[in-house]
């Protein structure tokens, strides 16, 4: 088979490269210069870096952008966004500074529970289970103890554990379903290593139970995770104004404007091609966020559209209403974030983004991020009932199409100009690039 490798991990940084190089590149020498180039100059940070995941070669750079005026509750933050996509920091600052004049957002958690499991097969009667369960529980809790003393310490740690019977989804398929509070932390070395604990005092209890017999004290573990799916681990944030306080320079008439981004919030509800692309706009501000305050955005992701999907139908993270002359709009949606621990206190960048934010808890953090996906789906469904997505996407995109092509900070300024008034697309542009070039004006 070629191009495979064995111990490829042991390999030096510099083998690692010169073997990609040998195996993949014509012009070894620019290949290898670029993944130089975005070596960190000192040394210590790029070790640092280095050792976060295996076989590094190089850095891979997301701009860190920050969109200042979020007003929530009554305190303002700049917000941290590492994205790639070029209009999302500016469509949520801009949200930002529009509900800014209009009493900012609100936002609160509403539960702060997460879930791991220890899933099993057992054969045999679940009352006998069901018993054998009773009698192991304490001793689950108490052989954890030295694991959960710091967190119970600062108020935290299991809240409690369930026999979960599965075996009409899946024959001899039992559950035990924990619950903890984490407090600051993520929580997932935390959980997972409580139920490790728990799985290793269950099946060792089990051949000592003196009810079972033949097979039944013979249970079998299969795994020990936490559930990305946090539904009682909950953070609610709000917009709301009178009708005619909506009115602004892209809003001059805001009864309609109100009605038709409803309209738009409604489909999003009903309609799952619109609910997955809608929450996508939600989920573009949310993971700026959540990667540049170092936690994990795909445990978000698999949690918040498992949500999007719990009544059977996938729906709208959002929601809007109109009552008494009053526009409302608001989120709900699972976070479980960490503002201790993990990359937390490891990412400079992420220790930068966190003091920024005033050194949010979680559970602040849980509500900053929240309001930056409502203020980003305030955005992008704002655009669609209006203008259209295009307008400042394009415009946006404009500045990557010129980078694509090289465009000198003289072609720049004329074609963001010459683009003010003409449509973006992308033959547009390498049009216009290649005019200004051909005129011989520039460069
Ligand atoms: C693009 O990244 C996100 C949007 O498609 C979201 C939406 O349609 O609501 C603009």
């Amino acid at each position: 088979m070629p191009h495979t490798i064995s111990g490829f991990s042991k390999l030096s940084k510099s083998e690692k490269i010169e073997w990609l190089l040998n195996t993949y590149f014509t012009d070894k020498d620019s290949a290898r210069a670029l993944v130089k180039q975005y070596w960190n100059t000192d040394d210590k940070l790029q070790k640092l870096h280095d050792e976060f995941i295996e076989n590094t070669i190089t850095n891979y750079y997301l701009p860190l952008g920050v969109a200042p005026n979020f007003l929530i509750n009554k305190t303002i933050y700049t917000i941290p966004m590492a994205i790639e996509e070029s209009s999302v920091v500016a469509a949520a600052s801009k949200a930002a500074k529009f509900w800014l004049d209009r009493g900012g957002f609100k936002a609160e958690v509403l539960s702060t529970e997460k879930i791991g499991q220890v899933h099993f097969i057992y054969k045999g009667g679940f009352d006998k289970l069901e018993a054998f369960f009773k009698n192991v529980k304490p001793k689950l809790i108490s052989d954890t103890a030295s694991i959960t003393k710091n967190m119970e310490r600062r108020g935290g740690g299991i809240l409690d554990i369930q026999l979960r019977n599965k075996s009409e989804d899946l024959p001899n398929y039992y559950q035990l379903h924990a619950t903890f509070e984490t407090l600051d932390a993520m929580g997932a070395n935390f959980i997972n290593t409580c139920l490790e604990q728990f799985a290793t005092t269950f099946k060792n209890e089990a051949l000592l139970f003196k009810d079972f017999t033949g097979d039944e004290s013979n249970i079998s573990i299969v795994m020990s995770i936490l559930s990305n799916y946090v539904p009682q681990c909950l953070v609610r944030a709000e917009v709301s104004c009178k009708i005619e306080d909506l009115k602004s320079k892209d809003i001059p008439n805001p009864e309609e404007f109100a009605e038709k981004f409803k309209q738009a919030v409604s489909i999003a509800e009903v309609e799952p091609y619109r609910a997955v692309t809608h929450n996508k706009g939600i989920m573009n501000g949310i993971d700026a966020v959540v990667l540049a305050t170092g936690n994990d955005f795909r445990a978000v992701e698999a949690g918040v559209h498992a949500y999007a999907a719990k009544d059977g139908t996938y729906s709208s993270l959002t929601h809007c209403s109109i009552t008494d002359g009053i526009f409302k709009f608001w989120i709900v949606i699972p976070l479980a974030l960490g503002t201790v621990g993990g990359l937390t206190s490891l990412h400079p960048l992420v220790k930068f983004s966190m003091e920024m934010l005033q050194k949010p808890t979680a559970k602040d953090l849980m509500k900053i991020v929240s309001v930056a996906g409502l203020a980003q789906n305030f955005g992008a469904v704002k655009s669609l009932t209006t203008t259209g997505i295009q307008e400042g996407h394009m415009k946006m995109h404009l500045m990557n199409i010129l980078n694509q092509f090289e465009a000198a900070d003289t072609e720049k300024v004329t074609l963001i100009e010459h683009f003010k008034t003409n449509i973006v697309t992308h033959s547009s542009v390498v049009e216009a690039i290649t005019k200004i070039r051909e005129s011989g004006n520039f460069k």
